[in-house]
């Protein structure tokens, strides 16, 4: 696993503002690494570097590549989280094509930029982390932008494992089940209470949990090109 000791490790991670980034970016800091956000809005996480960006937004996303090399400039190691991911519900018959565009934008289209903008700064030993969904190997109703874009992003992990073969850098995809953030507390009770009823401990799983699995993976090398579950365990109906 990264530590402290083993020279200088940097996080760079999106959607750190709040839910699962938070508790990432959070986890990383506390082992010691420097900790580089790209939001809207800043993180609170102490001594982070803030990049404030519109993920969705080509234009701003360009426009931070040198303001990012050099925040992670000196770094011998560097962890790419890729966080941040917008939903928005609908169906096949009625999602329109603008939509499904502005989630592959953030949801896929940013991530590879990233990839792009770190990728000759990154050494053996680094880490590009995406953070999938359930939704990344199965589909529910009324999530088709969505679930499309999960899987595209499964997609973009294996090509960058088999396009970095030699260069010591691995890859994962970590696949949250309901967890409690913003993104799904907005439901209300009953329904936080029958998503819980889905998985086998009966409950949602904390960002924490999350975060906790996604620096156990940034140090595995062994992980690569892998597709991991971290949803308590689902219960197929
Ligand atoms: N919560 C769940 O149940 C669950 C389940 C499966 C997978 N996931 C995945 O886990 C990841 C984190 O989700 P979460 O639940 O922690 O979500 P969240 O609490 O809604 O946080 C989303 C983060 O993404 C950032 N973000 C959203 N739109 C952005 C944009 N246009 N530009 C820049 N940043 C943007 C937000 O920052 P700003 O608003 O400050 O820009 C925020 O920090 C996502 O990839 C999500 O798909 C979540």
């Amino acid at each position: 696993m990264p530590s402290k000791s083993s020279g200088t490790h940097c996080l760079v991670i999106t959607g750190a503002s709040k839910g699962i980034g938070l508790a990432t970016a959070t986890r990383f800091a506390n082992a010691g690494h420097r900790i580089v956000n790209l939001s809207r809005t800043a993180t609170p996480v102490p001594g982070a570097i803030q990049i404030s960006v519109d993920l969705a937004q080509p234009v701003e996303l360009e426009a931070i590549a040198a303001p990012l090399l050099s925040a992670v400039d000196g770094a011998d190691v560097v962890t790419l989280v890729h966080n941040a991911a917008l939903m928005i519900p609908g169906s096949v018959r009625d999602i329109s094509a603008s939509q499904l565009r502005a989630l592959f934008e953030i949801n896929v289209v940013a991530p590879m930029s990233l990839n792009q903008m770190l990728l000759p700064q990154m050494r053996g030993g680094s880490a590009i982390i995406y953070i999938g969904s359930t939704l990344s190997h199965r589909a529910t109703r009324n999530m088709t932008a969505y679930v499309t874009t999960k899987h595209a992003l499964v997609g973009l992990m294996r090509s960058t494992c088999q396009d970095l073969a030699g260069t010591g850098v691995h890859t994962c995809c970590i696949c949250p089940g309901f967890t409690e953030t913003e993104m799904i507390l907005s439901y209300g009770e009953q329904a936080l209470k029958n998503l819980a009823g889905l998985s086998t401990q009966n409950r949602l799983s904390t960002p924490i949990e999350i975060a906790d699995f996604v620096y156990f993976a940034a140090g595995q090398p062994v992980l690569n090109g892998a597709v991991l579950n971290a949803d308590l365990g689902f219960i197929e109906p």
